[in-house]
């Protein structure tokens, strides 16, 4: 293979774009970083790409924590890229991404940022107007983004602050937590899809009722993805819409964090 695409996703949009930009791509793979993702990675690729929500206007933990340890030099790929995927205030992840890579003596060569439907559930709705906005704009901008990626474009990277940094460092220290406010209800039909679409393998089953062991990633993939809406937040999410990407199922997530796509 000559490129690669890691990606992290909760709700799909990630994944999606990830899927939409190896198809422009000859010869390119698609990983999911997850909990048990090889860090030893290939040496000799063209591009090697980054594809993730943003998370408290910075990146999803397990993509920082996946960077440091991941074994990446300048032998592994000529060409770096990143594609931030936020639902709103989208922060500083490309310049987190790009420090976190210059610790290993790279830099991101391209980094850009491609606005999808929030997931946030925990805290809002389905937010229909970002919707309609974010996906009616989607077919342009990833034309122009694959477009600079398949010609190995480089671009500036946006200013680090400061400020948004000790934000973010304030909210992403609590996330492995967040599953302390996670409730199940009886509606739940013990259907294992939540342990499936968790990257971080959080949740296990016992007696067919899921139980959360404080390693979340706050992604909402098993909330968003439960079909009987038994999984809440504390008594915020009850009635609030579901969403996930309308191309994404919940099975092509498992396959890829349990290492079984094709
Ligand atoms: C824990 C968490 C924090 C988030 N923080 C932000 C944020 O700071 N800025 C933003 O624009 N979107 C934020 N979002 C929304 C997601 O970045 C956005 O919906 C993304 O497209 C979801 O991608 P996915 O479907 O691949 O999981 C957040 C979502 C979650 C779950």
């Amino acid at each position: 293979m000559k490129n690669r695409i890691f990606f992290f996703t909760g709700t799909g949009n990630s994944l999606k774009i990830a899927k939409d930009i190896a198809e422009s791509l000859t010869e390119c793979e698609i990983m999911a970083i997850c909990k048990n993702t090889d860090i030893n990675i290939p040496t000799g690729f063209e591009r090697i790409g980054f594809v993730f929500p943003v998370y408290y206007f910075g990146l999803p933990e397990m993509v920082a924590d996946f960077i440091r340890r991941a074994n990446l030099s300048k032998k592994n790929a000529k060409y770096y890229f990143a594609v931030a995927v936020p639902g709103g205030i989208s922060g500083k992840p490309i310049v987190q991404m790009d420090r976190l890579l210059s610790e290993k003596g790279l830099h991101l060569n391209y980094g850009i940022k491609i606005r999808m439907n929030a997931n946030y559930i925990i805290s809002y709705g389905s937010i229909s107007l970002y919707y309609v906005t974010a996906m009616k704009a989607y077919d342009k901008r990833i034309e122009k983004i694959i477009r600079d990626i398949k010609n190995m474009e480089t671009n500036e990277i946006e200013k680090y602050s400061k400020r948004i940094e000790k934000i973010y460092l304030n909210c992403i220290c609590n996330v492995h937590n967040m599953d302390e406010g996670y409730n199940i209800s009886d509606r739940c039909t013990s259907c294992g899809i939540c342990t499936g679409v968790c990257p971080a393998g959080n949740i296990t089953l016992n007696n067919g009722h899921p139980i959360f062991h404080h390693q979340c990633e706050c992604c909402m993939a098993c909330i968003q993805h439960c079909p009987q809406k038994a999984i809440n937040y504390r008594d915020k999410t009850q009635k609030r819409k579901r969403y996930t990407h309308p191309d994404i199922s919940y099975t092509e997530i498992s396959k890829y964090y349990n290492n079984l796509q094709s």
